[in-house]
């Protein structure tokens, strides 16, 4: 991202444009490139960030919004003007899409995956074409997100905002992070299962620049 980011040289009229997510894995990432900034190896004055997903029922102020999570991880330490930062809403989602290609459309989507293989929160069967909008999250997703909320099922969202899978695969170039075991399973299908919205995360072999960035035990599937 780092190197993406100085390679392509964002200038004010011709800014960067970073697709964004949350979860544990990105944190590490946000970590270096936070010891970047400071160490003054790159800068966000001219990155334009759109994040993929927020969740529906909580306040951005709550600790466990995905606007928290942004703020705490990255943008709080980084040179990033407030104006630049988009993420997914009740209010702007129906012209989510349109905001991003106005921005001339995302370069660069970092992108983490869920062990049942959905990006962002494109559940198992969202449409491969889908766009921004909101979704009912699956039991699984709830489950496996509770850790977040101090392990209340019932304090979780149950549905959030979320671009689409097609809004991904409209990304220049997408790279993919994920860690451990319990992401294997989505790991192997995203290299060698069927296309499918089974697995959401299949769309991305249609992806003409799609960079899997995984650690072994992710692996141990394929
Ligand atoms: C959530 C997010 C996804 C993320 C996934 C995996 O459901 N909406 O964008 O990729 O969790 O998160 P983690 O990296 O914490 O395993």
């Amino acid at each position: 991202m780092y190197y993406r980011i100085n390679e392509f040289r964002p200038t004010k009229d011709r800014p960067f444009v970073l697709g964004l997510p949350t979860g544990s894995s990105p944190e590490q990432i946000y970590a270096n490139i936070v010891d970047m900034y400071r160490s003054g190896k790159v800068s966000f004055k001219n990155v334009v960030t759109f994040n993929m997903d927020e969740y529906v029922g909580i306040p951005t102020s709550h600790p466990q919004s995905y606007h928290s999570f942004m703020f705490k991880h990255l943008f709080q330490h980084v040179d990033i003007p407030p104006n630049q930062i988009h993420l997914p809403s009740l209010e702007n989602y129906g012209e989510y899409d349109n905001m991003i290609a106005k921005h001339g459309g995302i370069e660069l989507f970092l992108c983490g995956v869920g062990s049942d293989g959905h990006i962002a929160f494109n559940e198992p069967g969202s449409s491969l074409a889908s766009k921004t909008r909101v979704k009912t999250l699956t039991n699984d997703t709830i489950v496996a997100n509770a850790r977040f909320f101090n392990g209340d099922i019932n304090a979780v969202p149950k549905s959030a905002v979320t671009v689409g899978v097609k809004t991904v695969l409209d990304a220049r170039e997408v790279i993919l992070i994920a860690d451990g075991r319990a992401k294997a399973e989505a790991v192997r299908q995203a290299v060698e299962g069927s296309i499918s919205h089974v697995w959401t995360v299949t769309a991305l072999q249609m992806h003409p620049k799609f960079i899997m960035a995984v650690d072994e035990a992710a692996t141990e599937e394929l």
